[in-house]
């Protein structure tokens, strides 16, 4: 069975500040847009549509040269690039598709296998998922309280579904108006059951300077 992918590259990356939208800055010498589709297909991923923000093309064909993907224009929101790169693909109603952010260039291949063999084994929506390390506090008005983190789960990508109810879901979701973060929310509002499989470290969101220190730093690590 095909698994196909949404890349979701759209973004200026206005909290990153740099020059270029975001999936185009460099880590370690190669785009964070190419280090997350090599990722993809390394891991077995067959078509891959990439969502760009307008007027990038020739970067975006640049960063990617030698690898076979499929340009479409992003949306005003991640939910607007999701739906318009879920419409591009050509895949059959049920090839498990992948949505995976840009911005999580480091993306181990073992990640995105388990969220596509999650999806193989009959799960309706899956996301990656790791600890919450911070203590966290919930804020009302004046007070302040601790939150118990051992259930809370942060969301990775990318997450997966069947390409027919990825996009039901997505369709039902703009025609409501609801915005949310994640595809997996897209699906559970539907009221369908999401699978959490194990997420890594290794797979942040580059989204301030310093993600880019740290991420450099564990390239650095995995070539010695
Ligand atoms: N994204 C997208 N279309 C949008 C907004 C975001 O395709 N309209 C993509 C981004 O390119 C990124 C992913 O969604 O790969 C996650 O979004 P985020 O990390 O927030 O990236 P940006 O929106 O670019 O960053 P910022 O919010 O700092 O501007
Ligand atoms: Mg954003």
């Amino acid at each position: 069975e095909p698994v196909v992918a949404v890349v979701v590259a759209a973004g200026s990356g206005s909290r990153l500040g740099a020059a270029l939208p975001k999936a185009l800055v460099e880590l370690e010498g190669v785009a964070l847009i190419r280090r997350s589709v090599e990722a993809l297909r390394e891991a077995g991923v067959a078509d891959i549509v990439v969502t760009i923000p307008v007027g990038f093309l020739p970067l975006f064909e640049a960063a990617l040269q030698g690898l076979s993907v499929t340009f479409v224009p992003g949306g005003a929101t991640r939910q607007d690039s999701v739906r318009a790169g879920l419409a591009a693909l050509t895949a059959p109603d049920d090839a498990v598709v992948l949505v995976h952010d840009a911005a999580r260039a480091l993306v181990p291949a073992a990640v995105v296998r388990a969220v596509a063999d999650a999806v193989l084994a009959g799960a309706d929506a899956v996301i990656p998922v790791v600890p919450v390390i911070d203590s966290i506090r919930r804020v009302e008005g004046e007070d302040s309280h601790i939150v118990d983190r051992s259930p809370l789960r942060a969301v990775q990508t990318p997450q997966g579904a069947r390409l027919a109810t990825l996009r039901t879901a997505h369709d039902r979701i703009a025609e409501e108006g609801v915005q949310v973060t994640d595809d997996a929310a897209v699906c559970e509002h539907l009221g369908m059951h999401v699978v959490l499989v194990n997420g890594h470290r290794d797979s942040l969101k580059i989204t301030e300077p310093v993600d880019l220190i740290l991420a450099s730093a564990l390239l650095r690590e995995r070539t010695p």
